[in-house]
């Protein structure tokens, strides 16, 4: 039997805040990962606040087995020290299975879980990963009194978890998004690849042959290793009214490729990336907010369209409520960063439309 409806949003523990009726629309460009147990790292922390929309504060994988112990305890230090303005604080936590993941938990909600705003959950398997995680949150919030809930962010890097992608996504309100694991998926899915995200120079199609000379001339074209994944990852989260991600991109020095990567994902609908060194929130900033020239088209579209029915030809091209709609998404998104980045915010308010 299923759960009833009005239970869904039923806390689920006594005291426990209210779980939310819709996941805000908060922008989160660029996550950017930082090691809690590396004092170099965490020094910088305070003056990148502003500068990013999301610090995560990384407890799993690159966190040596070592330093599991100094990351946690660095993380509740940098939270309860740090001045967080717009910058949202996330926090990724070790995986269920290990001998980790609870002494996180236990330890971060209470002392600093009114500073974090979404605990990422690596390895998630299917939907009752995140109902162990939702019952256990709420027990820790009802203790430690926390009067709005913790959001839970799934990464998508097991097969299972592609495979049940839509029952993740859809397993608790608490659900806030998605983001594609590229490095663990393709090594659960036994792909023969070494990367960490991106593409790869054998996987490609080739030009048929000209004049039936196989060994001749013939163009071949790079495809993308992670359509399917995101692809199916933005539709289970549109369904779910949460958000999807592209994951990490590994080659730093490679910021071409990376903004390629970034950029597929913005147009498929992801809202933001991994960024695992400083140059790449300048890229995921840039990526992943709507061009001039994007908003310029789409204010056209919404003048040109009135109230919203029927079809004009703008340019030559047909637009109607359908292509309208898209625009939306398009100045929705530009108002919703305007908010939170005065420079945006400038450049959207100088866009002039004549027609
Ligand atoms: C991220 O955690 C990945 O495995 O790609
Ligand atoms: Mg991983």
């Amino acid at each position: 039997m299923h759960k009833s409806p009005k239970d869904f949003f039923a806390p689920l523990a006594v005291g426990a805040p209210a779980p939310l009726r819709e996941i805000p629309a908060r922008p989160s460009r660029a996550i950017h990962f930082f090691d809690p147990s590396n004092p170099k790292m965490v020094d910088k922390i305070p003056q990148m606040v502003g500068t990013v929309d999301v610090l995560l504060g990384n407890l799993e994988d690159a966190i040596k087995a070592d330093n599991k112990v100094a990351a946690r305890e660095g993380l509740v230090r940098i939270a309860q020290e740090t001045d967080f303005g717009p910058t949202q604080l996330w926090t990724r936590i070790n995986s269920l299975d290990s001998p980790w993941v609870l002494d996180d938990l236990t330890t971060l909600v209470p002392a600093v879980g009114h500073k974090l705003d979404v605990i990422m959950v690596p390895k998630v398997q299917g939907a009752e990963d995140i109902h162990y995680i939702d019952r256990l949150l709420a027990q820790l919030e009802a203790k430690a009194g926390l009067d709005r809930p913790i959001l839970v962010h799934a990464i998508l890097e097991t097969a299972s978890g592609v495979a049940n992608v839509e029952q993740i996504a859809m397993a608790s309100p608490r659900m806030q998004g998605i983001s594609l694991g590229p490095a663990d998926l393709a090594a659960d899915r036994k792909m023969k690849t070494t990367r960490v995200g991106g593409g790869h120079p054998g996987y490609l199609v080739r030009q048929d042959p000209v004049d039936g000379d196989i060994n001749g001339q013939r163009a071949t074209f790079q495809q993308d290793l992670w359509h399917y994944t995101i692809a199916k990852m933005v539709d289970a989260c549109a369904a779910a009214g949460i958000y999807p991600y592209y994951g990490p991109f590994g080659d730093i020095t490679d910021v071409v490729a990376a903004e390629d990567q970034f950029r597929n994902a913005f147009l498929l609908g992801c809202v933001g990336t991994w960024s695992l060194h400083p140059k790449q929130i300048e890229i995921a900033n840039r990526v992943f907010s709507p061009s001039v020239e994007d908003i310029r088209h789409a204010r056209r579209v919404v003048k040109a369209m009135g109230d919203g029915t029927g079809a004009v030809m703008l340019d030559g091209k047909m637009e109607d409520d359908a292509s309208l709609k898209q625009c939306l998404v398009l100045v929705e998104l530009a108002e919703q960063l305007a908010a939170i980045d005065p420079k945006l915010k400038e450049l959207y308010e100088g866009i002039e439309i004549d027609d």
